[in-house]
Order: C-alpha cells, then sequence, then structure tokens
C-alpha cells in the first residue's frame, strides 16, 4: 500500500549507496507523469525528464555525477532538464488547449472574458517577459518595470538570470513530486546537483539552450547508503507568523 504524503515525506532520505536490487521502470515512469503534475509557473512545463534505464548510459552520467556513489549504486537515473527555451512552443500549446476547452456554443460572458483573458496573457503577456535577446531586452525590461515599480506593484523578474530562476524554480517542484511519489511506494532517490552539466548534456544530446536541473539517482536503500539521522535547523528558526 502506497504511504501517505506525510509518511512518504518522513520516508525520502537523500540515499547515497542502493541495494543491487532492480526496480521497475514503469512505476519509476509513473512517478515521472506525478512529477509533470507539479505547479509550473504560468503553466508552460519548460521541463524535461530523461529517465535513464540503459547501463552504459547510466554509467556515463555516474562519472559525469564526479563518480559519487549515490549515482554510481543507483538502479536508474532519472535526470530533471529545463527547457526555457521552449516558451514559444509551450505558449502556443496553452492557447491551443484554451481554445479547445472554450470551443463551445453559448459562452456566458463571465467564460467569453476569462478566454479572452487567458488567450493574451498567452499570446501578448508571456512573449513581453520571455522574450529576449541575449539578456539586452531583458535587462531594458527590468530598468522599465523597476521605474514603474515606483508606483505601483509590478512583475520585475524579466532578466535572464530571473527567468532562469523562474524554470528552475518549477523543474525543482516537479522534481520533488517525484521524490515524494518514488519514496510512497518504498522507492530512493537521491538528488544531485554535483555534476558536470555539460557532460550530462552532451550524453543526452540536449540541445545548447537546455540546461540540466538535478540528477535524481534512484533504488532501493542500503541502510549504510543513508548518512546519519537527519538534521533540519529547529522549526522556530525558520518559522515565522506574521
Ligand atoms: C538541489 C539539491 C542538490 C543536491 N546535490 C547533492 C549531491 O550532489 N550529492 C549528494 O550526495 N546529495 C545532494 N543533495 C542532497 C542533500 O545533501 C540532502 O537533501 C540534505 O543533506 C538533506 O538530507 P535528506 O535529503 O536526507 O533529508 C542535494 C539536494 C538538493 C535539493
Amino acid at each position: 500500500m502506497e504511504k501517505t504524503v506525510s509518511e512518504a515525506i518522513a520516508y525520502r532520505r537523500s540515499v547515497r549507496v542502493y541495494k543491487n536490487k532492480s526496480i521497475d521502470s514503469e512505476k519509476v515512469k509513473q512517478c515521472l507523469v506525478n512529477a509533470s503534475l507539479a505547479p509550473t509557473s504560468s503553466n508552460l512545463q519548460l521541463w524535461e525528464f530523461y529517465h535513464i534505464t540503459n547501463e552504459v548510459i547510466s554509467s556515463k552520467i555516474a562519472e559525469a555525477c564526479l563518480n559519487q556513489s549515490a549515482a554510481k549504486s543507483a538502479q536508474q537515473l532519472v535526470v530533471v532538464v529545463v527547457r526555457k527555451d521552449l516558451w514559444r512552443k509551450r505558449a502556443k500549446a496553452n492557447i491551443e488547449f484554451l481554445k479547445k476547452i472554450y470551443d463551445k456554443e453559448g459562452l456566458t460572458d463571465s467564460e467569453l472574458k476569462r478566454k479572452k483573458m487567458a488567450i493574451n496573457y498567452y499570446g501578448k503577456l508571456i512573449p513581453t517577459i520571455y522574450n529576449d535577446f541575449f539578456g539586452i531586452l531583458g535587462f531594458i525590461k527590468f530598468i522599465i518595470f523597476q521605474i514603474i515599480g515606483f508606483f505601483k506593484p509590478v512583475y520585475r523578474q524579466t532578466r535572464l538570470s530571473d527567468m532562469r530562476i523562474v524554470a528552475h524554480k518549477s523543474a525543482g517542484l516537479a522534481a520533488e513530486n517525484f521524490m515524494i511519489s518514488m519514496s510512497a511506494i518504498g522507492y530512493d532517490t537521491c538528488p544531485m546537483e554535483g555534476s558536470d552539466t555539460l557532460r550530462i548534456k552532451q550524453i543526452l544530446k540536449l540541445p545548447r539552450h537546455a540546461e540540466i536541473n538535478m540528477v535524481i539517482s534512484c533504488g532501493i536503500r542500503e541502510l549504510k547508503g543513508i548518512y546519519g539521522p537527519r538534521f533540519r535547523i529547529p522549526f522556530d528558526e525558520v518559522y515565522y507568523r506574521i
């Protein structure tokens, strides 16, 4: 039986040594479906998930993960990839989806309004935010929004670096959905950013603008694969009730 959300969160640990026992690729894939259901900025879904079950590729990626034991002893690997460059395609997919769901007779005024707003959002606002030219446009937008910001609340995160953070934030949420889903079925994971991301891109033959969000190793824990009790800063130090 699957664990509850709280049980799965409590069970999840970063596992650095896995048992030499295979895991079911279909179940891992299902956990990746759960990953794709994570919330995502503007629903642009600027992510891709590479599920590595091939041993040769796995060992190449483990090497690119600096030969960390979490990667070397893994049964399978998942690479979460950020594809900020796909924003036009994803905006278009959202527009097509919206047109389809609103493609019916007798839309109410509020439905018509919502349809127009949503299509404008993907057709005008998203291009305004995402269009850039080597970071120059983004910086100009940033300055303009800083000036507007003196007078009213405004969206300020428009620089190239800001947009990268936006895309990585959503990919991180997907990664967590994945790891919690794995934990719920008794599978273990370890997120890794300690890697040579350029080499990983080359191994996976990813395009230039793709970015590695993290590599997640997968398997079943050896007890020695959990390096000590869980440490967290006392909750009172990080919790502020306003
Ligand atoms: C973005 C990210 C990158 C991480 N990179 C590595 C890594 O390269 N190697 C590793 O062994 N653990 C890595 N970790 C795991 C953390 O060290 C671990 O989550 C932390 O120590 C807390 O332990 P816990 O996950 O068992 O609760 C990473 C975690 C995150 C979220």
